[in-house]
């Protein structure tokens, strides 16, 4: 038996449907806006779950309330402690015995969706099955944000799998074909790196100019993925920000804690009065992380390589120390007065001394020319059944 709002709703959406698409879209932004908006979020889960798989496939079709969309999805997820079904997506096959890859919380591997590679990154969480459901859920609202991003240098997020590595979870995102930045740059040593640190720069400012802003927390050459036109894309969004709140019940399980220390901005590594207060990543803390992935792409090798986790908080913390300029061949790589001038500024100790991502950007832009690609995104949106009938 259908709740009568729910009755209610479809029949404005039937009606508005006999115009046209568009006309559907505006009376579901009305609906969503409007104060019917707070009764539609608590109804029964099976409407629930219709009514935010709809609302997703008109954020898919790039619709122009799509912010108003997302915010709607957003706070249902909140409101109501839920993964809308959409997230999870069947019919995936896993290629291989083993996985491609792994690092501190998941392994890598890869699969197949509707004739396409895709990677699955499935969660190494294992522990008391509440404990698991609780932290996969906590990854998965991290993800749903995720979802929503559509930029050429960003890594696009198909969904999850479910049923594949019961009773782990996988996150589904398309196969890049040509690895990590790092790698990719060791064995193509010709690899414009003005560009490729550029395009990171664009990804990163399409991040922090979102409303509300999306801060990485995580930025470093591994997790900044080279796609099959040989363009950057970033990848791995707050997944490392929920690995670490959820650091003890990780740590009891399987977290091995693979750090990113060195990557990390000092106001994140210093101690605080109160041991458990968490400190956040912020805009300034991925623009200082920015400033490690440049020496990374010059010199091929993680900043401070000579030295331990330890060494690199003595260093950063006690004396205030940051890598130094890379010698030959950073420069034929591109690294001139001005770039080693702008990556000092991102390493600023002071926060409020940092530039913004978007001034980084610019300046790193006269220096290159970089074409813009438009988003090859598959919205996978074909396995979304009509529910309004
Ligand atoms: N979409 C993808 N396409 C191709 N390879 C991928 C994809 N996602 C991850 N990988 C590869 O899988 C490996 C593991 O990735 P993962 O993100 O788990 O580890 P990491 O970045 O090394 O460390 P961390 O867990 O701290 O992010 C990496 O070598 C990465 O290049
Ligand atoms: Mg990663």
């Amino acid at each position: 038996m259908q709740t009568a709002l729910f009755q209610q709703w479809l029949t404005v959406l039937r009606a508005a449907m006999v115009n046209d698409v568009d006309d559907m879209c505006a009376t579901l932004a009305t609906v969503i806006q409007s104060e019917d908006r707070e009764r539609l979020i608590l109804l029964p889960l099976d409407e629930l779950h219709s009514i935010m798989s709809m609302v997703q496939m008109f954020v898919d079709e790039r619709c122009m309330w799509r912010v108003q969309f997302e915010r709607f999805l957003k706070k249902t997820v909140r409101t109501r402690d839920i993964l809308p079904s959409y997230l999870f997506i069947p019919g995936v096959q896993r290629i291989g015995k083993n996985a491609v890859g792994g690092g501190g919380f998941a392994d890598v591997w890869k699969g197949e969706l509707a004739g396409k590679i895709v990677a699955l990154k499935v969660l190494r969480i294992f522990g008391p099955e509440t404990e698991c459901a609780k932290i996969f859920k906590e990854f998965s609202k991290e993800a749903m944000i995720w979802r929503q991003f559509d930029h050429p240098h960003i890594l696009p997020f198909h969904g999850c799998c479910g049923d594949l590595f019961t009773p782990l979870y996988a996150f589904i995102s398309p196969w890049m074909e040509n690895g990590d930045m790092i790698s990719f740059l060791k064995q193509n040593t010709h690899t414009d790196r003005l560009a490729m640190i550029r395009g990171v720069a664009s990804g990163l400012c399409y991040l922090h100019n979102l409303q509300p802003q999306v801060v990485h927390g995580d930025l470093r050459g591994s997790n900044v993925l080279i796609d099959g036109n040989k363009l950057p894309r970033i990848a791995d969004f707050g997944l490392a920000r929920v690995a670490d709140t959820q650091a003890v019940s990780l740590a009891t399980v399987s977290y091995n804690g693979k750090g990113s220390l060195r990557w990390q901005a000092p106001e994140l590594l210093s101690f605080t009065k109160d041991a458990t207060e968490c400190v956040k990543t912020t805009d300034g803390s991925d623009v200082y992380a920015f400033g490690c992935l440049c020496i990374e792409v010059f010199t091929d090798r993680p900043p401070f390589p000579g030295l331990s986790d330890g060494m690199v908080i003595a260093a950063l913390l006690i004396r205030d120390e940051r890598p130094s300029r890379p010698p030959a061949p950073a420069a034929q790589r591109g690294l001139d007065d001005n770039m080693w001038d702008l990556m000092q500024k991102c390493w600023a100790t002071r926060r409020s001394d940092r530039p913004g991502i978007k001034a980084v950007y610019e300046r790193i832009m006269p220096f290159t020319q970089w074409e813009e690609r438009r988003d090859d995104r598959e919205p996978f949106t074909s396995h979304v059944i009509r529910y309004i009938g």
